[in-house]
């Protein structure tokens, strides 16, 4: 087993150029600004950056409708901004990853635009076409309510193209050869350029022959194939998928001898998380992680809590969306897609400090990689006035100064957060920085513990009986170390009873305050926890790392 798989201790930092910080003034975000705050970004801890679309492309889809995979959005800046930054990010021991989108193109990349004006041109067939509207083209939207069709009539060629996004986002043809030469071409250009992975945009989707005539079947050889070359190119880069898909698919993604993607991200656990939060009950939670637990050895879950998109909750149960609509986002307004909520992390939990600690130490301790999401170490809120998924998708706020300090421009191209308990104002970096108790201060505190214990990364991970569904008690083990986590769902305070089990676990060291626990005659912790406390525990002393030196 390779000891150094960077990916399996990182901490991700998702985030969007656009709205991060604007160094020339315009009113958006750009690479210059991004590159400024980089010793921020490793003040905080963070080791890997994800950088959502920044290529060129009309930004109908907040850039992932690409027209022109080789160039820098010049809202942004230039490649030569671009690697720059990349080499800044390095310098600082950081990694930088970046979406790849290859499910689907803009209207307006040129490929499209000659695919359609000429039934001759070899990039006709990069586009999934049909000469008469298929009769389940109303099946299988992505976006309910806003998008109405997977196939539209293209006036210019006269034919229907398939697209599971938007209209404005055709599908590339995966089975035709030249497309994959591109997209080889796309991942070895980006790598020659200092990153080290690709978030895999839809993969689901990209592997899947729909829309498809001469292929109709699931391609998981593609994902070896993207892998393989990958590797070939960089041995250390890697790809993490975007795949909201049932566990026993996970197996297929990772491919059995880990020979496909590395990372996925973890949807399952994410939703039932979320559900544990809501109801106070941990036991679907607990579940969802057994149901994630087996993977090869060499690949990695991605934990998340919110991200970019919706809060997606398609994979829970009628009656326990409909919870976690009720305790999290009561109003229609919070909602979207009839699956999902709009809503920043600190507001869906009323911006109660216990519950977002709840929440982040969580995130920190589920079985895998961390992946955070700009302003939300300082709590940051949402905007239900913007459109669709606009809302979470508001400027960094970093001081009290005009549009939070954001940009000098008179007015940001995306409006800042300005009123309100997550008003500028009330919730920004500068403040937090002198705070030593604040979000963001205890977020540098946390990130700094979870990179001391990397069994959490790496470890075998088993949920211990508490006797309360409303906790969650997990063991790590790893190279002769055990580390237990633990957290209380409930809004009150309860006691525990443990058994962890081996010599050393009768001793439970407490990695974030002073209280550590001995076990009774019969190996059994009592724990008290406060209303939704949560504890770190080394079982035995911390000697271990003296131990592990020596191993
Ligand atoms: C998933 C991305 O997360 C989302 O923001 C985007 O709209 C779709 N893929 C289409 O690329
Ligand atoms: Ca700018």
């Amino acid at each position: 087993m390779i000891k150094d798989l960077w990916y399996k201790n990182a901490i991700i930092y998702s985030v969007q150029v656009e709205s991060f910080m604007d160094a020339n003034g315009d009113g958006i975000g750009d690479f210059e600004g991004l590159s400024r705050r980089l010793d921020y970004l490793a003040g905080l801890g963070v080791t890997c950056l994800w950088l959502m679309p920044f290529q060129q492309s009309p930004r109908r889809d907040h850039g992932y409708d690409i027209s022109d995979y080789y160039q820098v959005d010049p809202r942004f800046g230039t490649l030569g901004d671009f690697v720059d930054f990349t080499h800044q990010a390095k310098q600082r021991g950081m990694r930088v990853m970046m979406d790849l989108v290859i499910n689907h193109t803009s209207d307006q990349h040129p490929w499209f635009q000659q695919a359609r004006r000429d039934p001759d041109s070899p990039y006709r067939d990069y586009y999934l076409w049909s000469d008469t509207k298929p009769r389940d083209a109303h099946l299988g939207v992505v976006f309910p309510g806003v998008q109405k069709t997977t196939w539209t009539r293209d006036p210019v060629a006269g034919k229907y193209y398939f697209h599971r996004f938007f209209e404005f986002q055709p599908d590339l043809n995966m089975a035709n050869p030249a497309v994959l030469a591109e997209v080889r071409k796309i991942i070895g250009f980006y790598v020659e350029l200092g990153v080290s992975g690709f978030r895999v945009d839809a993969v689901p989707f990209v592997i899947s022959g729909e829309g498809s005539r001469s292929k109709p079947r699931t391609d998981w050889g593609l994902l070896r194939e993207l892998r393989q070359f990958l590797q070939w190119r960089c041995g250390d880069a890697i790809m993490l998928a975007e795949a909201n898909v049932l566990p026993k698919e996970n197996v297929n993604y990772f491919g059995a001898d880990g020979d496909r993607l590395q990372m996925m991200f973890n949807f399952w656990v994410n939703q039932h998380a979320f559900h544990a939060m809501a109801s106070g009950d941990a036991r679907e939670l607990a579940r969802a992680l057994q149901e994630t637990r087996e993977r090869p050895d060499t690949a990695q879950w991605a934990h998340f809590l919110r991200n970019h998109d919706e809060l997606d909750l398609g994979r829970l149960s009628e009656e326990q969306r409909a919870g976690v609509f009720a305790a999290m986002a009561p109003d229609p307004s919070m909602q979207l897609y009839g699956r999902g909520i709009r809503r920043r992390l600190a507001p869906m939990l009323q911006g109660d400090r216990r519950r977002i600690e709840l929440a982040y130490s969580l995130l920190f301790t589920l079985p895998g990689t961390p992946v955070l999401r700009y302003g939300d170490e300082l709590g940051m809120g949402d905007d239900l006035r913007l459109d669709q998924r606009d809302s979470v998708r508001t400027p960094m706020q970093w001081s009290t100064e005009p549009h939070a300090g954001f940009t000098r421009a008179a007015r940001p191209v995306v409006p800042v957060v300005a009123d309100g308990p997550y008003g500028f104002d009330q919730v920004n970096a500068a403040a937090q920085r002198r705070d030593p108790e604040s979000l963001l201060n205890w977020t540098e505190r946390i990130i700094r513990m979870r990179k001391e214990v990397p069994e959490l990364g790496w470890g075998e991970c088993a949920v211990l009986e508490t006797g309360n569904d409303g906790v969650l008690a997990l063991r790590y083990e790893w190279r002769n170390n055990t580390v237990v986590t633990i957290h209380n769902f409930l809004g009150e305070a309860i006691e525990i009873e443990l058994k962890v089990g081996g010599d050393a676990g009768r001793s439970l060291t407490n990695l974030l305050s002073e209280a550590s626990s001995e076990a009774d005659a019969r190996g059994r912790h009592h724990i008290i926890l406060e209303p939704y406390g949560y504890r770190w525990y080394r079982a035995g002393g911390l000697g271990y790392l003296l131990e592990r030196a020596a191993a």
